[in-house]
């Protein structure tokens, strides 16, 4: 077996994106890229860039050192009981991508001593700008490293505490709705102030961009880059202040928690 090889379980959307990320990046070669679905019809443009396209998830499992878990919640179960006699825990890795299920309920199904990783990325990883948040179960703590460098490969890693899964699921993968909900608003006010939709989009885009990247160059918060562009009694704090008047920070942080206690209940 490659140690390189890398099975991606679920070849729906975020099993494409996983599997063109991992190619594109260059980190891995076609041949160590392996993805299987029922229905492969959908898969040809990724065999025709030489990965193994397959529906057969044992003849997969056998080759594979790293195994991805990309179905939905529903579908799990069927698929770990039907690779199981094919799995080894001195030979094989499980990455779940899987919204909601635990480490324990994966390995109350393929055993305790196996190596199970969480991970939740979010849709960013179609172009490698995904934030992934990861959670390592005893065994799988000693391949740390490895699991990050295939994440990393599509994005930036987090590694957490599984019992923080849930507020990855809101900050990391529905965050992208929140902030594109961010990036709408800032277009609707932009063709109020007299841009057309185009232009005021792509002025809203492109500012968000230079705000994250800000944070990141300077390594700085928030509220240090603000106040470089708040001038006393100017317009920037004008609309900052009637924005928090109107309540923005905690309708945004009151969406966050929401969305976290919708989690909760549905676990119930
Ligand atoms: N989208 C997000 O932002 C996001 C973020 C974090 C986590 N997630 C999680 O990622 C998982 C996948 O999401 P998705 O949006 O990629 O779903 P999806 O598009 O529905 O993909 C699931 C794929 O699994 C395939 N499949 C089902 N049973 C299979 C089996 N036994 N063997 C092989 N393939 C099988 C299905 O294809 P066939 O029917 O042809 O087999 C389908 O292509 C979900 O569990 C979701 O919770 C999603």
């Amino acid at each position: 077996m490659n140690q390189d090889n890398v099975a991606i379980l679920g070849g729906g959307n975020l099993g494409v994106a996983i599997a063109e990320g991992l190619l594109s990046n260059g980190r891995y070669e076609a041949h160590n890229l392996f993805i299987t679905r029922r229905n492969t019809k959908t898969l040809q443009g990724l065999k025709e860039k030489g990965l193994t396209v397959t529906s057969d998830n044992k003849e997969v499992v056998k080759l594979c050192k790293w195994v991805l878990l990309c179905v939905q919640p529903n579908q799990l179960e069927d698929l770990l009981n039907e690779i199981k006699p094919y799995l080894d825990p001195e030979r094989h890795i499980l990455i779940s991508v899987i919204t909601g299920v635990s480490i324990q309920r994966m390995t109350s199904i393929v055993g305790d001593s196996f190596p199970v990783v969480r991970s939740m990325p979010n849709t960013a990883i179609a172009i490698h700008q995904s934030m992934t948040c990861l959670a390592f179960n005893e065994k799988s703590i000693e391949v740390k490293e490895s699991v990050q460098e295939i994440f990393d490969c599509l994005g930036s890693t987090l590694v957490i505490e599984e019992e923080l899964m849930a507020a990855a699921t809101v900050l990391c993968a529905s965050g992208i709705a929140f902030f594109m909900r961010f990036i709408r608003a800032a277009t609707q006010g932009g063709i109020q102030l007299g841009f057309d939709a185009e232009d005021a989009l792509k002025i809203a885009v492109q500012v968000s961009k230079g705000a994250s990247g800000l944070l990141e160059a300077h390594n700085s918060h928030p509220e240090q880059e603000i106040d470089r562009v708040t001038t006393p009694r100017g317009c920037t704090i004008a609309g900052l202040n009637e924005m928090e008047h109107q309540g923005f920070s905690p309708a945004f942080i009151k969406g966050l928690v929401t969305s976290y206690e919708r989690i909760q209940n549905m676990k119930k």
